[in-house]
């Protein structure tokens, strides 16, 4: 759906979690994972999603185009640098859908013309006229960012505005790419603007925030007060360092607080917890408890007096209603004599849409681990759809692991995996811990040897019979590869995992995406 440039009163909400998002380190996602992320974020009706920059690998040029051809309601766009083939990859990648979108960019600031681009005023404004006009060649809807604006001296940013609206930028994203900004000083970036673009009335100004000193979302604020119209923003807030600004936030504090802002979005804000789930857990990115709007204490109160204050009147302590954002209130346990029909009802609440067959595998999963576990909660539930796949894709399946570990002595594993193509192998290894063992052992059955970066256990609830999550990073070949898995077993939980990453590494194999992606993704050329 495209949004009018002259409509004054509605926020375009433009998701970038599957591009800045995705460039956190330790938050890339698989193709299938970023089809699940478009589909919720369609759910969630965000505007634009900005589904990757093509030129970065024929990975990414995949997932864009991909996306550009199965999702349908928002507008996809993809990033480019002021380049013809960045410009035309984006094209290749977003023509099919129904609303497409090319995003160029190209840093103005001194720091950035000096240092990295080592370019002048006036070549950098010829190669964001020329780009945005060749973008313009293919497409109708062209967005252009000056990278860094927010340490761009004000006179040259508005000339280079100017100049790309002239060459046909239909909207205009100021970055505060670094986030250095405070909400007074960059509402100003965008009052000077307004009073000083000629042709700024007819275009969509954008804000795009990252949250190194922790004001994306007021910058953001700050933005749509002075006249931004697009706010650029990431599922959880991820993103780059400290990362992008947080569309749930964004997008609540708006709602909340219509009558100051005067304007609207729409996000159907029922899907923002779903969707907030649905990217942590792909990405292995989790939402600390007291995150806003989707962390786990969100809507908790605990002290005495919140509680006899809600009893009385629930707006005493609470300017938000959990349903608001789809959390449901109830946390209703299942069990194993649960039904299909409670559990389908349960995963409907939960905000997921699966199809009867998805719908049985799920099933099947839960009433295995009911007889593993007595009460299955709502994250249990979660966990189970997140992961009904994992460990299944291949090449390597594991068939048996075997663990021997005690104090004082090292521990072993044994374990065999059958391969797609019908080998079986049987490895041993030995370890400081279990953990080890069981890595080392699947390094030898496959031939695969990762580096370890970081290795995280959580209990997907509470109580001793939980289920534990491991999230493994691990590098190969300059590259950064994570996995996760859920078992009530710990080790087989971080064998699974580290699977998933070999498997995954030899799926590349077969594929020309091995470059590693971000050393490319800022230079221009
Ligand atoms: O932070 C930034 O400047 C960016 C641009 C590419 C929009 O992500
Ligand atoms: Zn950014």
């Amino acid at each position: 759906m495209q949004v009018n440039a002259m409509d004054d009163n509605r926020v375009v909400i433009f998701d970038t979690t599957l591009r800045d998002g995705e460039q956190a380190p330790g938050c890339s996602m698989t193709l299938n994972e970023k089809l699940r992320v478009a589909s919720a974020l369609r759910d969630l009706r965000v505007d634009v999603i900005e589904a990757g920059f093509p030129a970065a690998s024929p990975g990414d040029f995949k997932a864009v185009r991909t996306i550009a051809r199965t999702i349908e309601g928002p507008t996809i766009c993809g990033l480019a640098r002021c380049n013809p083939q960045d410009i035309k990859r984006v094209w290749d990648a977003v023509k099919d859908a129904a609303s497409p979108r090319i995003h160029v960019f190209v840093a103005t600031s001194r720091i950035h013309r000096e240092h990295k681009l080592q370019m002048a005023k006036a070549e950098i404004l010829k190669s964001a006229v020329e780009s945005v006009a060749y973008a313009r060649s293919f497409c109708d809807n062209i967005e252009f960012s000056p990278e860094d604006a927010s340490r761009t001296e004000l006179e040259y940013l508005a000339e280079v505005v100017e100049a790309v609206i002239e060459a046909g930028a239909t909207t205009v994203n100021i970055p505060d790419t670094v986030g250095y900004a405070v909400p007074g000083e960059f509402a100003e970036v965008f009052e000077y603007l307004i009073a000083n673009v000629p042709g700024i009335e007819n275009i969509r100004l954008s804000a795009h925030c990252h949250d190194d000193l922790g004001m994306a979302v007021a910058n953001s604020l700050a933005a749509v007060r002075a006249g931004a119209r697009q706010v650029e923003c990431t599922i959880n807030g991820i993103g780059e360092r400290a990362g992008n600004c947080s569309l749930e936030e964004i997008v609540m504090a708006i709602k909340t607080r219509e009558e100051f802002f005067g304007v609207t979005t729409g996000v159907d804000t029922t899907r923002l917890y779903p969707t907030s789930r649905i990217v942590a857990n792909v990405t292995g990115m989790h939402t600390p408890r007291n995150k806003a709007i989707v962390g786990e204490n969100a809507f908790a109160h605990e002290a005495g007096i919140h509680q006899h204050g809600m009893l009385r009147h629930r707006a005493t302590y609470e300017i938000m209603q959990p349903e608001a954002v789809g959390l449901s209130r109830s946390n209703l346990v299942l069990g194993k004599h649960s039904g299909r029909h409670a559990f389908r009802d349960r995963v409907e609440q939960l905000g997921f849409h699966l199809d009867d067959i998805e719908l049985n595998r799920c099933f099947e999963k839960f009433k295995r681990l009911a007889d593993r576990k007595k009460h299955m909660y709502d994250r249990d539930i979660e966990a189970i759809i997140m992961n009904v796949d994992v460990g299944k894709a291949g090449p390597w399946v594991i068939d048996e692991l075997q663990i021997t570990a005690g104090t004082g002595t090292l521990a072993a594993a044994a374990l065999s995996l059958s391969h797609q193509d019908g080998r079986r192998t049987r490895k041993a290894a030995k370890g400081d811990g279990p953990v080890a063992a069981a890595f080392g052992a699947l390094e030898a059955a496959t031939g695969i040897e990762l580096e370890l970066k970081n290795f995280e256990v959580r209990g997907v609830t509470t109580g001793d019979d939980a289920q534990g999550e491991v999230t493994v990073t691990v590098e190969y070949n300059q590259q950064s590869f994570r996995g996760h898995a859920v078992s009530t077993d710990i080790v087989e939980s971080a064998a699974i995992a580290y699977l998933e990453v070999i498997n995954r590494i030899l799926r590349r194999r077969d594929t020309d995406d091995q470059r590693p992606r971000r050393a490319i993704a800022f230079g221009q050329p």
